[in-house]
Parts: structure tokens; C-alpha cells; sequence
């Protein structure tokens, strides 16, 4: 059934994460897209899905999607892999179509995959990411749908954003974990020469991970690729584009104490915000 509550004015693009780590994605995104309006939400109360089933993570993230239309979002990027893995195509074709079939939510998983096939020349690839995605297998089936000649390994890393939300990630407590799961990953497979970094937290490691993998492995991380996507699927869709506001303004929700959000968000996006607290 349609929502009639749902208004048709133009509003902000719709961030949404299950914590911290969508502020990469945001910071990439606003980076090339200075001009529209942004509401991020971060359900730091309820993280990190990483770990959780399929109902769950579908159950919370439909609940923030509608949640980001009710403020006024015509469109929603879900800046979270595990998020993208487990509940996006479900709300694509089950939800939408009965919440307002002209409002969308895209992911971060297909335009990271589109990515790689230009950047592998051994044609092996890994997959660093939560059990949740890697358990998806959403990569494998996303590149072999545009890459079939690509071999993709997945490396479950449970205890990545764990770290990171501590704000551990840059303590030598870090670099057990960082050496073990890249090395678990290259002795599956040595012939990889590119690592997608397929978590949206993943980038805060990125200095660690990088000193603990060989020189000629490239690692990706997703900001940028998702930020070209959307820039693109914005020139593509001038019906969404016209829907969208341009004020350069961002708003920032989460759902735990937006002191303790301001504080670890500053370290994401590299500057101090402030934010309100909701609850889904
Ligand atoms: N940032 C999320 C992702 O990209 C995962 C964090 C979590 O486990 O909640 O998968």
C-alpha cells in the first residue's frame, strides 16, 4: 500500500549506515557532490550488524529507509555492505514497490564490483569484509555477473569494525588482527593482485592493512567508486536529480548519544559536526 504520508517535495539524499562507517562513502560522496543536501543516519544503537542474520539486518535497515523517506528522501544510498548484502534487493523488489515505486535505494556492492575489472591484471581478486557479507556471497554473484573470467576469494574479518568502533584501530592491538586475516587470504589464494576493502569501515585500517600486504597488491577502497556511481545515476535520472535539493547542507542522525557520535564522527569525516539523536 502506498504511503500517503509520504510528500512529494524535494529533500536530501539519504546516507544510511549501521554505524560509523558510511561517513567514508559520505565523505567521497560530498567531496564530488558538494551541492545537494545530505541526511546520514547511523544506527549506532544497533551495531555492528555485521554479525547478525538476514531477518535482522533486513528488519533494520527497511525500518531506517523508511524512516529517511519520512524526513523527505526521495533516494537512499545504503552505505553499508553488510546492509547492501542482506536487505537491499528484498526492499528493491518487495518494499518499494508498496512503500512509493518512484522513491529508490541503491547499494555499494555493484559499483565497487564494476570497479574491479579494470583493475586486476592476474584476474584474481579477494574480498575483505563482515562474516554477514562474506557469508552473502554478494560479490562473488554481483563481478560474475560483469567479470565471469574473474576469480573472487572472500575473507571474513570479524574483528575489524569492532576495532574500529573502539577507536582501536590504530593501536598495535590492531596488527594481529590485520597481519592474520591478510594472511589467511593470500595463502588461499597467492595470485591475487587486488584486495576490496568491502566494508564501509574498512578504510580507517587502510594504513595498517596496506603495511601488512605485498607492494604489487593494489587495495580498494569504495568511496570513491560508489561517489562516481551516484554521480552518474544522478545525470542518468533527471526525474530523481529534480527531486533531490541543492542547499550543500548536511544533517546527521544517529541512534545512540550524538555526543559520542560527534566525537567518533569527527575522525571519519575529518572535521566536527553535530547531531541529533533519533530512535528507529
Ligand atoms: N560498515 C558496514 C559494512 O560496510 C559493516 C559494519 C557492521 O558490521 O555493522 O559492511
Amino acid at each position: 500500500m502506498l504511503n500517503k504520508n509520504l510528500t512529494t517535495t524535494p529533500g536530501p539524499i539519504g546516507v544510511f549506515d549501521s554505524g560509523y562507517g558510511g561517513l567514508t562513502v559520505l565523505r567521497q560522496i560530498q567531496q564530488q557532490m558538494p551541492e545537494y543536501d545530505y541526511l546520514y543516519l547511523g544506527d549506532n544503537a544497533r551495531a555492528p550488524y555485521g554479525t547478525r542474520s538476514y531477518e535482522v539486518v533486513y528488519e533494520f535497515t527497511l525500518q531506517a529507509v523508511q524512516r529517511l523517506f519520512s524526513m523527505g528522501c526521495h533516494l537512499v544510498i545504503l552505505a553499508c555492505n553488510t546492509a547492501s548484502a542482506k536487505a537491499l534487493r528484498t526492499i528493491q523488489q518487495h518494499d518499494l514497490p508498496q512503500i512509493d515505486p518512484t522513491r529508490r535505494v541503491l547499494g555499494v556492492i555493484r559499483p565497487t564490483a564494476e570497479s574491479i575489472g579494470s583493475i586486476t591484471q592476474t584476474r584474481h581478486i579477494g574480498i575483505m569484509a563482515t562474516p554477514g557479507t562474506i557469508r552473502s556471497h554478494t560479490y562473488e554473484l554481483e563481478i560474475a555477473k560483469m567479470h565471469p573470467d574473474i576469480k573472487v576469494t572472500g575473507q571474513s574479518c570479524p574483528m575489524w569494525v569492532p576495532l574500529i568502533e573502539n577507536m582501536e584501530y590504530a593501536s598495535e592491538g590492531a596488527d594481529y588482527f590485520v597481519r592474520k586475516y591478510i594472511n589467511q587470504l593470500l595463502s588461499t589464494d597467492p595470485d591475487i593482485d587486488a584486495i576490496i576493502l568491502g566494508c564501509t569501515h574498512y578504510p580507517l585500517l587502510y594504513d595498517k592493512i596496506r603495511q601488512y600486504t605485498p607492494a604489487h597488491i593494489q587495495v580498494i577502497t569504495q568511496g570513491e567508486y560508489v561517489a562516481g556511481s551516484l554521480r552518474t545515476y544522478l545525470q542518468r535520472h533527471p526525474d530523481m536529480d529534480s527531486r533531490t535539493t541543492r542547499g550543500g547542507t548536511t544533517r546527521f542522525l544517529t541512534t545512540e548519544y550524538p555526543n559520542s557520535f560527534e566525537e567518533n564522527a569527527a575522525v571519519f569525516l575529518g572535521r566536527n559536526i553535530s547531531a541529533e539523536r533519533i530512535i528507529l
